[in-house]
């Protein structure tokens, strides 16, 4: 992409780009965001310009285009000079609020059988240069990936995670190895009863990007794993239950988490929505939802979409299944799936943990 012709007006530069697009950039936003080494660190990227403790004169002495380092420069009347590259003209071509492109190619999943190309891979292809990159894709775009061949161990399953970034401390400590006979379980996914379709920490301000999960021992019958689409429920709501839709957009839902000495609480709607109108949250779990009310009418009307919600996560028919077992870890987006278990009896030992939603967007963003 190039540009094609420049011209200053009174409100800003009009650039026009060889796709015959051309876009107007006023002037103190075009000194606002120089990229010339004394306005913007070199190295860490953070901006130095100043641009407001004085009032800036934008007087302009002189713009001129640079083919061979692709940039803008502006000489302003008070001698200092900005530069621009193509690249960030370019991609601020349309004034567009800040977003996050983390769930931007999802393919949402109605069922089992719509995931196409079916996202699993090995423990020595992730170890490997590329790995991270297929991982990270399969996340993106159908919410979990299945790494084989991992060896049945704590260190291995820890050493995977961090391939990725570190593992996310949190109220049930950082990565972690657990079983079903602990005496005191502060939470039921360290017993052997079932749990319904939910996403973790709906009781934190941040809850955890993505969960990764190892049995590393299994002598059990049952404990089923159960994985479901909540971006397919939005997406079905949202065409065929829109009032519901709206709703779940809205109503601040509270979660709770209750131990002795903790009180953690949050609030967030079901479905979380960006300036777009897209869903890039998901957060639900009945059993950890905090007492609230809403007016009356307002409350029968929430427990009406929230019903259907519920309904449709616990349709068995958009459960994919599956059983951890040894040498097999499974990784999911907190923020998009829901998860599920089935009761067990007997014993198994688990490990895993959780990463922090943005390391898994940094993380897309540079490979
Ligand atoms: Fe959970």
């Amino acid at each position: 992409m190039f540009i094609k012709a420049i011209d200053s007006l009174d409100e800003g530069l009009n650039v026009f780009w060889s796709d015959n697009s051309s876009s107007c950039y006023p002037w103190f936003w075009l000194r606002d965001h120089s990229e010339s080494e004394e306005d913007l660190h070199p190295d860490t990227k953070q901006r130095q310009i100043d641009s407001f403790s004085k009032s800036v004169n934008n007087n302009i002495s002189k713009v001129w285009v640079d083919e061979a380092s692709e940039s803008v420069y502006v000489k302003w009347t008070d001698q200092s000079q900005s530069c621009l590259s193509f690249s960030l003209l370019k991609s601020m071509e349309n004034p567009n609020l800040p977003q996050s492109n983390a769930i931007k190619l999802a393919k949402i999943w109605n069922t089992p059988s719509e995931i196409n190309m079916f996202p699993e891979m090995s423990f020595e292809e992730l170890m490997g240069d590329e790995g991270i990159k297929t991982w990270l894709t399969h996340i993106q775009r159908i919410g979990f990936v299945i790494v084989n061949g991992a060896p049945a161990t704590s260190d291995a399953t820890e050493a995977l995670m961090e391939r990725m970034a570190y593992v996310r401390n949190s109220i049930f400590g950082g990565f972690s190895v657990w079983d079903n006979k602990l005496e005191n379980p502060d939470d039921t996914a360290f017993t052997s009863l079932s749990i319904e379709p939910h996403t973790d920490g709906t009781y934190v301000h941040d809850a955890p990007g993505l969960q990764t999960l190892h049995c590393l021992k299994r002598d059990s019958i049952g404990g089923e794993n159960q994985l479901i689409d909540g971006l397919a429920i939005a997406e079905k709501m949202r065409n065929e239950y829109s009032d519901a839709f709206n709703i779940l957009c809205n109503v601040n839902i509270p979660g709770r988490y209750i131990k002795p000495d903790t009180y953690l609480e949050a609030h967030r709607p079901l479905f979380r929505v960006n300036d777009n109108g897209d869903v890039i949250q998901v957060s639900f779990n009945n059993h950890d939802r905090a007492p609230f009310r809403l007016e009356n009418e307002q409350m029968a009307n929430f427990y009406d979409a929230y019903k259907i919600f519920h309904n449709l996560a616990n349709d068995r028919s958009r459960q994919f299944e599956f059983m951890l077992e040894p040498g097999k870890v499974l990784t999911f987006d907190n923020w998009r799936l829901l998860h599920a278990r089935s009761s067990l009896t007997g014993y198994r030992q688990l490990c895993g943990g959780y990463h922090n939603r943005e390391d898994f967007e940094s993380k897309l963003r540079a490979i």
